[in-house]
């Protein structure tokens, strides 16, 4: 279960298209991620997909008329967009998106989004033709205007054969966009460095020093960071990750880099939190050739890198005013302990304890368990989370810290 959608009240509202048995789905889903899902039908819709296929799945009854004798006193075309965080409209027809666009309430589905004050998210989902037409285009333009937000259908293949645009958009997109409309803008306002990534420590052309650091962990702090409203800049070591839509990114190779990059723009930020795995050692000559095999016993001489966060520590003691220093801390054995020595050391505000040796925890996978450690000795222990939800409780930390 994500905690980013737990208990959050999401209203969809289904019309009549083929992609009405994709909107059964994101339903299961949307519950499996913690959401309480209302759905309602347009008379259309319910030739797709039945009300009880909805109803098994969002686990609640399903709102299909204005005017159900049922619900009378309940006045659902008023209530149901009242009672919910958003509205998730999808497959949004050419004909639904244009009596919105009209302002039209002559079913219960315009009717609750035009009583509505919650956000609203239209995903249309249509023929090509149908879509591209002007007046699709043009309803689409006015829905923007009203403040909903729309999200470009998929190109591909049709049901009904043509190639173009008009498929559902995929529901990976979908989910960050409704995780972006239920995401309180706290961190607006806020300056956050991230650091992220390995470091390079070259040896010569063709070999390096490095570690298992892909990256995921910064950049779920940077894109989550960003989500929510901060002004980011990403200092990124090498890695393969696309960065997040929004972020400032500073890339570097070496630890040196890495320092001089977060030395400069440091000074002027809210918030640091260096998840990057800055290598502690460098080669202590680099050969502008590459090195030959020679004797049998080969030894390496290694020069130390700065310790970039135990420098801002340093920094920090002094200054009138300084960023809030967030750390990581990887550790293979005695985690408590090594990561109160290292807030202590570092003079941190904050520590992220890493249990490096877990194989479904941090180098490289997708999820991390951390235990939380801050300068007023609080111990925070959380399960194993996604990284982007272990980001966002970070965050959450650090909001309360500020
Ligand atoms: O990138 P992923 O694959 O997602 O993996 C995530 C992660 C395991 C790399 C990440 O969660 C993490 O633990 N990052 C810190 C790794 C590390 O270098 O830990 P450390 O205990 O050696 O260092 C402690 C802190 O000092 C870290 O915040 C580190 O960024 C910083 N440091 C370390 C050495 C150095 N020379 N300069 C530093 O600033």
């Amino acid at each position: 279960m994500s905690f980013l959608l737990t208990d959050k009240r999401i209203l969809l509202g289904v019309s009549g298209g083929i992609a009405a048995y994709k909107a059964a789905d994101w339903t299961r889903r949307l519950r499996k991620e913690g959401a309480v899902v209302t759905v309602m039908m347009t008379r259309a819709a319910q030739n797709f997909v039945t009300p009880l296929t909805f109803a098994a799945l969002s686990g609640n009854r399903v709102h299909t008329a204005m005017f159900a004798p049922e619900d009378a006193e309940a006045m659902p075309h008023i209530n149901l967009g009242r009672n919910c965080d958003m509205i998730l409209l999808a497959p949004a027809t050419a004909n639904t998106i244009a009596r919105l666009a009209q302002g039209l309430a002559d079913d219960l589905t315009s009717a609750v989004i035009l009583a509505a004050q919650a956000k609203v998210l239209v995903c249309p989902a249509m023929n090509s033709a149908m879509y591209q037409h002007p007046a699709t285009q043009a309803n689409l333009a006015r829905l923007k205007e009203f403040g909903y937000t729309v999200i470009d259908p998929a190109c591909g293949e049709l049901a009904c054969g043509d190639q173009g645009p008009g498929r559902l958009a995929d529901w990976e997109i979908v989910r960050q966009e409704i995780i972006a409309v239920l995401t309180p803008q706290d961190l607006r306002g806020q300056k956050v460095l991230v650091t992220a990534g390995p470091t390079w420590e070259p040896l010569d052309p063709v070999r390096l020093l490095t570690n298992r650091s892909s990256g995921k962990m910064g950049y779920a702090l940077a894109a989550a960071a960003r989500r929510r409203g901060a002004q980011v800049v990403l200092v990124s070591g090498p890695g393969s990750i696309t960065p997040p839509a929004g972020v400032e990114v500073l890339p570097v190779v070496s630890a040196q880099e890495m320092h001089a990059a977060v030395s400069q723009r440091g000074p002027e930020m809210d918030v640091m939190i260096m998840a990057a795995a800055v290598s502690d050692y460098r080669p202590a000559r680099y050969e502008a050739r590459k090195i030959k095999k020679g004797t049998p016993d080969a030894a390496l001489a290694l020069a130390a890198n700065p310790d970039i966060l135990r420098e801002l520590g340093e920094r920090k003691k002094t200054a009138r005013c300084f960023p809030l220093l967030v750390g990581f801390a990887a550790e293979s054995n005695d985690h408590l302990e090594e990561g109160r020595r290292k807030l202590a050391a570092k003079n941190l505000d904050l520590i992220a304890i890493n249990d490096i040796s877990a194989e479904d925890a941090g180098f490289a996978v997708d999820n991390n368990r951390v235990t939380l450690l801050d300068r007023n000795g609080a111990v925070e222990e959380l399960p194993l989370l996604t990284k982007e939800e272990v980001a966002h409780r970070i965050l959450n930390t650090i909001l309360r810290l500020i």
